[in-house]
């Protein structure tokens, strides 16, 4: 498991960061974003389409549960899904997320205790405001695909200490 911890000051700067982390993501990995109403997920996920290459706009849906966000650059298509209606894994079975999965990247938010059956490989991202108004973010890189700390290293630039690159 590789752990990762940054700050991201503002909006703009939320999305920055989603878009170097964009840049970094493969077909076939699961982002599972959570954070309380209003943290930035949706904020974040707009960064990871700009870093992908993928056609927009990324909104926060009220009856949409999950959109599909086809790519502009070739790569993998972006799967975006709010799973805050959803009444259980039964539910998100129900999505069908899995018949595109490794040819996307597929992003949950609201997903903790819901989306980690997807998959054994997957980035667990918790937004937390502060009381200045920016946000702690904090990565979980859990399974073989994320082993490698070194993969946060273009991030480097939101670092909030000198010690994210833990691997326990
Ligand atoms: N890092 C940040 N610093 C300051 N403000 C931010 C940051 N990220 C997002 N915001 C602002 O917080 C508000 C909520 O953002 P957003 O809709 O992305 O949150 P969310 O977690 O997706 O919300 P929901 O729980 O409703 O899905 C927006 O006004 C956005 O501009
Ligand atoms: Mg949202």
């Amino acid at each position: 498991m590789t752990s990762w911890r940054g700050l991201l000051s503002s909006a703009p700067d939320a999305q920055a960061f989603g878009a170097a982390l964009g840049a970094l993501l493969e077909a076939g990995d699961l982002l599972v974003l959570n954070g309380p109403l209003g943290a930035g997920k949706t904020t974040l996920t707009q960064g990871l389409a700009g870093g992908m290459g993928v056609r927009g706009p990324i909104t926060s849906p009220t009856f949409v549960i999950a959109r599909v966000h086809p790519s502009l650059v070739d790569g993998p298509k972006l799967v975006h899904v709010d799973a805050y209606r959803l009444g259980g894994s039964a539910e998100l079975d129900d999505l069908d997320l899995d018949t595109e999965f490794e040819q996307a990247v597929t992003v949950v938010e609201w997903g903790a205790g819901l989306a980690e059956s997807l998959g054994e490989n997957r980035l667990e991202i918790t937004l937390s405001p502060s009381s200045d108004g920016s946000r702690q973010v904090a990565i979980v890189g859990v399974g073989q695909r994320w082993v490698d700390a070194d993969t946060f290293v273009p991030l480097a630039r939101w670092c909030d200490s000198g010690e994210e690159h833990d691997i326990s």
